[in-house]
């Protein structure tokens, strides 16, 4: 297994070669946490340009794609990587790529009728995600969404010991071996910073957001609707 890199760009241009089998290995629900990102918009919600913040390979785009196939799409990724497979994949596509940590993008004003996020916010620590669902929130126009699909628990948190033991059965079960889930949690202790539900809840209620939906959750695998007013 490979080392972990020395950023999460690098770490990322090294995890793009067999991403989707990789995450499956890795995350638990991953599929079904991809697959509810459509659940989380209502049939009425006009979807005109949506933001990808951290689109990795652009799984979660070409699962928006299946349905709002016209659509404007505008992908944030640090990885040169992941943005290459992006340009691949949506070649006929209306996209704009943009190279760039979160902190550094900047958000246009009242732009977006969609913004979400898999599995990328939980590299950003508190303080990181509590500015960034503000940016986020002025970023979208009056009735927009916010839709993330992510780990939410805190790593001080009582229940994160029983956490770990249950995403160490599910990876074991995929990588029996035992190296994979190794480097996960190397890989977790060098870059991720998962928090809680109760203070996503809160920061999302802070930056603005009127309603945050639970649309599925299993454990602390969550896949979450805020709402702008
Ligand atoms: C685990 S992948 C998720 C990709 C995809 N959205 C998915 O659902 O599978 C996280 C992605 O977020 C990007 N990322 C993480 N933190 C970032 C940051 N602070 N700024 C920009 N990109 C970041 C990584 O480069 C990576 O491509």
């Amino acid at each position: 297994m490979r080392l972990i890199q020395e950023n999460i760009s690098s770490e990322f241009d090294a995890f793009s070669k067999n991403y989707k089998k990789d995450m499956i290995a890795v995350v638990p629900h991953y599929e079904v946490l991809l697959e509810v990102f459509l659940d989380a918009i209502p049939h009425d919600h006009l979807v005109e340009h949506v933001l990808d913040i951290g689109c990795g390979n652009g799984i979660v785009t070409d699962r928006l794609m299946s349905k709002y196939g016209e659509s404007k799409y505008t992908l944030v990724d640090a990885s040169a990587e992941m943005l290459a497979l992006c340009r691949q994949r949506f070649l006929d596509r209306r996209v704009d790529y943009v190279q760039s940590y979160f902190s550094e993008f900047n958000f246009p004003i009242a732009t977006y009728d969609l913004a979400v996020a898999g599995f990328s916010l939980h590299h950003c620590d508190g303080e990181e995600k509590q500015l960034l669902f503000k940016k986020i929130h002025t970023a979208l126009k009056p009735g927009g969404l916010f839709v993330i699909s992510d780990l939410f628990i805190n790593k001080s948190d009582e229940d994160h010991p029983a956490l770990l033991k249950e995403w160490e059965a599910h990876v074991m079960n995929h990588n029996p071996g035992g190296n994979k889930w190794a480097w996960l949690m190397e890989h977790y202790a060098a870059f991720d910073r998962p928090d809680n539900l109760e203070n996503q809840r809160t920061w999302l209620t802070k930056a603005g957001f009127s309603e945050v939906k639970i649309i599925w959750k299993k454990g602390h695998w969550i896949n979450l609707c805020a709402v702008k007013a």
